[in-house]
């Protein structure tokens, strides 16, 4: 078919945008794709694709009487993550870009794209998805156009984002949209036999021209880097456009606290990846504070877009619709309320296949059933010696399954942000929590953020790589530049939330972790709502404030004073070490470099 011209139109473009009809014609002359689909974002539209997607062998209907309306999909086992390496931000000038990205200049990253797009999309349907970032309409949301040739892409788009006809229009004729053009970067000649998981294997490409506010992704089918309303356009892109109209594109989850007196306070937390970010948005605490009245909700688990609000408080939207999450790890121990929301409508990416038709992974269950199918399709036992699910195997599903979805969570105006927590994976040095003393010491706290590495980062593992604010692989622009924005927005605000550390990854001297971690983080975030309240006390130390034992609430817990004091320590020999690599990196991030930052460092090197 794909020998003629013009691509079939399967369906009327639902939309007067000149804009957007311009732009898609353009890239179909580009990409020469057979056909161009227009999605409504309908359920209907969703159940065809996803019978289409199973015929096409990408997926596998799972037991309907197990995970019903569920699907699962096995990746090429080169396309199996987000590529930092092979991701960009072409600003025209390197320095814009800074050292923590990868750049290449803008004319010749046009041409090597240009040149791998013309023709990617031969032999196949060219779906064009309208989305939008946050609750349709918001003051806080943005709109963006994904052009994919993956079905895969479309489906998943329609979990994570309101996607479709609606968006088209709040878009009408002249709003404007953020062109995030993705291919797989394999086009199939005449007669040629499609692949379960078509991407290229030679070729990745994922560049962002903040300038221009363009997203092109080239080679890959897998997450965030396919999916481009996330990483690409909620953080990269976003990010840019926060420092130039005054609010914040956040690597954040954001979690809703009921105190048994009925205040309600709503708390933001960056964490990298890997360090359990949807099992503290989805927590559950421990059942003396759930009976004393402590409620914990789920307002999003991966990204916040926040913005100054007239009365001076912060107000925090989660761009998403679903979560992305990684399965591994997931369990009824780890996480209840995430197990619960994966009951049904759920698509499952790279995990493994029980012989009764449902799905398993690494930690899912204590004892593994005795025989699966493995991610790349292989019979697997529990003796076959390696992982039955991939490390970063993910499920897809609406945000709307939550049990624990805060009632807000859809609310325009966003929810106001009592505090803000900066976490890493550390099992020395950093203690359980800090309270910065203000914003700027705050802003300092996350920018020397350092992370333990795993395996979901290629490179040495357990190595201290620094992640300033998360944001290391999501920041669109120069992070110094990044650092003033955050600043300057605190700066600008009446009430700006309160910043904190945590650390639940200290280890003893046993090799451990200390600290019980999941439900019972419900007791340091009872101390951050009575600092905030003006009940809780703590002891200043040059880091900030730090609780006593007797400060945080033990009921339910046999937690000792000598392991407290394991957790909370300052050792003065490790934070000679912490401060040194605080000056690497300061050191790195010289060139217009905050002097407020320079002068705590200085100031905390006198101090300790
Ligand atoms: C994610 C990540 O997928 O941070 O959320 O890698
Ligand atoms: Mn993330």
């Amino acid at each position: 078919m794909h020998a003629q011209a013009k691509p079939v139109l399967l369906n009327t473009p639902p939309t007067k945008h000149p804009k957007l009809l311009a732009w898609v014609a353009q890239v179909a002359a580009l990409t020469k794709p057979d056909c161009i689909y227009w999605c409504d974002g309908s359920d209907s539209e969703y159940a065809r694709l996803c019978r289409e997607l199973v015929n096409a062998g990408t997926f596998r209907k799972l037991n309907p009487a197990l995970r019903p309306d569920s699907y699962l999909a096995w990746s090429d086992p080169t396309d199996v993550a987000r590529v930092e390496d092979r991701t960009f931000i072409c600003s025209e000038t390197k320095q814009d870009a800074g050292p923590t990205n990868n750049w290449t200049a803008p004319a010749e990253m046009r041409a090597t794209l240009n040149g791998l797009f013309d023709g990617s999309m031969r032999g196949r349907t060219m779906y064009v998805v309208p989305f939008s970032m946050g609750p349709l309409g918001s003051h806080i949301a943005h709109i963006g156009i994904e052009i994919s040739d993956s079905a895969y892409v479309a489906v998943n788009m329609k979990l994570m984002t309101r996607m479709g006809q609606k968006v088209l229009d709040v878009l009408g004729e002249d709003g404007e949209f953020v062109p995030c053009l993705h291919s797989v970067g394999a086009p199939l000649a005449q007669g040629q036999k499609d692949v379960a998981w078509p991407s290229n294997k030679e070729h990745k490409y994922i560049v962002h021209f903040p300038e221009t506010r363009e997203i092109w992704s080239y080679g890959s089918g897998y997450g965030g880097n396919a999916l481009l309303g996330k990483k690409c356009f909620a953080l990269r892109i976003a990010s840019v456009m926060g420092k130039q109209q005054g609010w914040l594109a956040e690597h954040m989850l954001i979690l809703g606290v009921k105190t048994p007196e009925g205040n309600k306070h709503y708390v933001t937390a960056a964490f990298p990846s890997a360090c359990g970010k949807t099992n503290f948005a989805m927590m559950i605490p421990p059942t003396p504070f759930k009976e004393a009245g402590w409620e914990v909700t789920t307002v999003g688990d991966d990204i916040a877009w926040i913005k100054p609000g007239a009365d001076g408080k912060m107000y925090a939207i989660n761009p998403e619709a679903g979560f992305f999450g990684v399965a591994p790890g997931t369990s009824y121990e780890t996480n209840p309320n995430c197990m619960e929301s994966l009951k049904a409508n759920v698509i499952f990416t790279n995990v493994a296949l029980t012989p009764e038709g449902d799905v398993w992974w690494e930690g899912m269950t204590n004892t593994p059933p005795a025989h699966l199918t493995d991610w790349q399709g292989k019979s697997w036992t529990p003796a076959s010696g390696r992982p039955a699910a991939h490390a970063n195997a993910r499920f897809t599903v609406a945000a709307t399954s939550c049990p624990s979805l805060d009632s807000q969570w859809d609310n325009p105006n966003g929810v106001p942000i009592s505090a803000m927590i900066f976490g890493g994976r550390r099992s020395t040095t950093v203690p359980l929590v800090i309270e910065a003393n203000n914003w700027n010491e705050g802003v300092y706290m996350a920018a020397t953020l350092g992370s333990e590495t795993t395996a979901a980062i290629v490179g040495q593992v357990g190595v201290v790589r620094r992640d300033p604010f998360a944001m290391l692989a999501f920041c669109g622009y120069n992070m110094s530049d990044y650092f003033s924005h955050w600043l300057s927005v605190g700066a600008s605000v009446a009430h700006a939330p309160t910043l904190y550390c945590v650390n639940w990854f200290r280890k003893g001297d046993d090799g451990k972790f200390i600290w019980p971690g999941f439900g019972d983080n419900m007791r340091v975030l009872n101390w951050i709502i009575g600092r905030i309240e003006g009940k809780a006390s703590a002891n200043d130390t040059p880091l900030g404030a730090i609780p006593r034992y007797t400060d945080l609430d033990w009921t339910g817990l046999s937690f000792q004073t000598p392991q407290f004091e394991a957790i909370t320590a300052i050792s003065q020999s490790h934070w000679k070490q912490e401060l040194a690599l605080h000056n690497e990196l300061l050191t790195k991030l010289s060139h217009n470099l905050p002097t407020a930052l320079r002068a705590r460092y200085e100031a905390l090197t006198t101090a300790l």
